[in-house]
């Protein structure tokens, strides 16, 4: 069988190189120099093995092409595009719209389509299918599913293989058909009666995620005005064996997906006139920490920063992973800008950012740790100034929450 995976990122690559073993797979990506260094066997992404990579295109399992007529031989079309907001905050389906326009304009046969880009509930029934017809010159009876991502990139423990993958068909054949597909590369598949309660299961995981992040954000808050440790108290709690799941704070939200997909959640709740608050105020606090991390470290340096140096470490939005998209670093150094700090950043796994380059680890006044990656030496972070202030809760020795 042939398989055209539609977006060469995080979840398309990473599911390319699964199915590699037991189909031939097109990688489609409209970023040239990407599939470039791909059909040179050199992944980008954290997990994918480039030399697993580079077997599968010895072996002619794995092809990376820009070219949309490369999608026609496939039977199944896997779509893995981003799904960011636009800049006033509401769900973008442009990338779904152009993966659409590939599909349509260049399959001439039935194939099976299966959505794994996060989106609101009704986007594979009400836009995937709708907008592929639109872009097909002929009427084609292609067959729709979906079946949401879950891939937590840096994670060893779970992956494709026995993370169990929800999905549903928008008829029978195609839930059929879409069992069959990942079935040869993923141990448990649960089948769900409608696309729309895979898709709403999906914005929900990472909204209790988000609403839980942003409670115990604002409980680190509390514990520190009540002069009591949040770690220890977290901790505490954390002994009861049931009815409690110990949840972090930390600068922002941490994950890439976390900050946008409760937002597609509370968007299609108030287009259906459902009340989102909850959500809402739960992705405000967590906007609002940047700043009250920046107001705590002003209050510990004698209520002035303009001019002192402060590096921040680490802008990746969570460990391990070169990943800078909503990282919560970016609202820390605004904040500590508009306050006149000099800042700079420190990574160890992004080099380069907005047009900025990672700076050494060493020589500045205040150093604020926001994503402690496992390479980076915790001795050489609390060397790196006088006075530290750690999010992560993983700097022994450090200020913090
Ligand atoms: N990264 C994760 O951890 C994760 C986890 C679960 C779900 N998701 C969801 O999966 C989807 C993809 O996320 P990602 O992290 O893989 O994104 P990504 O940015 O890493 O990769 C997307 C790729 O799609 C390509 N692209 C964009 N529009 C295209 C088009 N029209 N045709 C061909 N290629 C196109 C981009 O060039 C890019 O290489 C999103 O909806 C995201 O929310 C991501």
């Amino acid at each position: 069988m042939k398989v055209a995976i539609i977006g060469q990122g995080y979840v398309g690559l990473t599911i390319a190189l699964f199915a590699t073993e037991y189909f031939e797979v097109i990688g489609f990506d409209s970023n040239e120099a990407l599939i470039r260094q791909l059909n040179q066997g050199i992944s980008h992404i954290e997990g994918v093995d480039s030399v697993l990579l580079a077997k599968r295109i010895k072996a002619g399992k794995y092809k990376a092409t820009s070219h949309g007529e490369d999608l026609n031989e496939s039977e199944v079309i896997v779509i893995a595009v981003p799904t960011p907001l636009t800049k006033d905050r509401q769900p973008d389906l442009s990338f779904i719209d152009s993966a659409c326009k590939s599909i349509g304009q260049n399959i001439s046969k039935p194939v099976l389509v299966i959505n794994e880009s996060t989106s609101f509930p009704g986007t594979l029934r009400n836009f995937i299918k709708p907008a592929i017809e639109k872009y097909s010159k002929d009427p084609i009876e292609h067959l729709y599913a979906i079946s949401p991502e879950r891939v937590d990139p840096g994670r060893t423990d779970f992956n494709q293989k026995n993370t169990p993958r929800l999905f549903s068909g928008l008829t029978s054949e195609a839930s059929a058909k879409t069992r069959e597909f990942y079935s040869k590369f993923c141990d448990s598949l649960v089948e769900v009666s409608s696309p729309e309660v895979a898709e709403a299961a999906k914005l929900f995981e990472n909204t209790f995620r988000q609403v839980n992040i942003a409670l115990v954000n604002e409980f680190a808050q509390i514990a520190h005005s009540l002069g009591i440790s949040v770690y220890e108290t977290l901790d505490a709690a954390n002994t009861k064996p049931y009815g409690f799941m110990k949840f972090s704070p930390s600068a922002g939200v941490g994950g890439h997906c976390i900050p946008v997909d409760p937002t597609y959640l509370a968007a299609v709740a108030e287009e259906h006139g459902a009340p989102a608050t909850f959500i809402r105020r739960a992705n405000e606090v967590n906007l609002d920490m940047s700043k009250y991390i920046a107001k705590r470290i002003l209050a510990d340096n004698g209520g002035n920063l303009k001019g002192k140096s402060v590096l921040v470490v680490g802008i990746a939005y969570k460990p391990n992973v070169a990943d800078v998209r909503e990282t919560a670093a970016e609202l820390v150094i605004e904040h500590l800008r508009s306050l006149g700090a000099v800042v700079s950043w420190h990574d160890d796994v992004v080099a380069n950012w907005k047009g900025e380059s990672s700076a050494l680890l060493q020589g500045a006044e205040i150093a604020v740790v926001v994503t402690k990656h496992d390479s980076v030496d915790e001795e050489k972070i609390l060397a790196s100034a006088p006075y530290v202030f750690d999010t992560t809760g993983k700097v022994k020795g450090a200020k913090g929450f």
